[in-house]
């Protein structure tokens, strides 16, 4: 089982960018995490970052032959993007929606996610824990729907 994990716009500046939101923490340190995690799972994953919301799509249009299963973070681009949205919904993989913090609780432009609606799930609020719980999520649906 393969995975691919995207990380959006200014993601990159984690561990400097406002730390009371997102901590101190590297972007480095949570894609280690990820592998470590995915590596005990028995799966593989591809770690991906862009501040440019093209090449976030250009992602999600080539893990259509190449991933299971999608993890994305898609950070100011949940509130505006359709064209993440349309993309996911291109590919018809099955994608989980995760944010650091929970942007639900913040001002009321975070409240949208054009994204949500093509996800299985959404985990928002619990650090870089929630990218572990949403690569779970990933694995039990997928292991599902393959039926073992
Ligand atoms: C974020 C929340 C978004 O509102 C924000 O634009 C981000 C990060 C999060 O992980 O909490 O860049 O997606």
């Amino acid at each position: 089982m393969h995975i691919l994990v995207l990380n959006g716009p200014n993601l990159n500046m984690l561990g400097t960018r406002e730390p009371e939101h997102y901590g101190t923490q590297t972007l480095g340190d949570l894609e280690y995490m990820l592998r470590q995690e995915a590596a005990q799972m028995g799966i593989t994953v591809t770690c991906y970052q862009s501040n440019h919301e093209g090449s976030l799509v250009d992602q999600i249009q080539a893990a259509y032959h190449t991933a299971d299963g999608i993890l994305i973070n898609p950070a100011a681009y949940t509130h505006t993007s359709v064209a993440i949205l349309d993309a996911v919904k291109a590919v018809k993989l099955p994608t989980v929606e995760v944010h650091i913090s929970d942007p639900d609780t913040r001002e009321e432009f975070r409240k949208i996610s054009y994204i949500r609606q093509a996800c299985i799930a959404t985990v928002k609020g619990k650090g870089f824990a929630g990218y572990i719980e949403g690569l779970h999520i990933l694995y039990d649906h997928i292991t599902a729907a393959q039926g073992q």
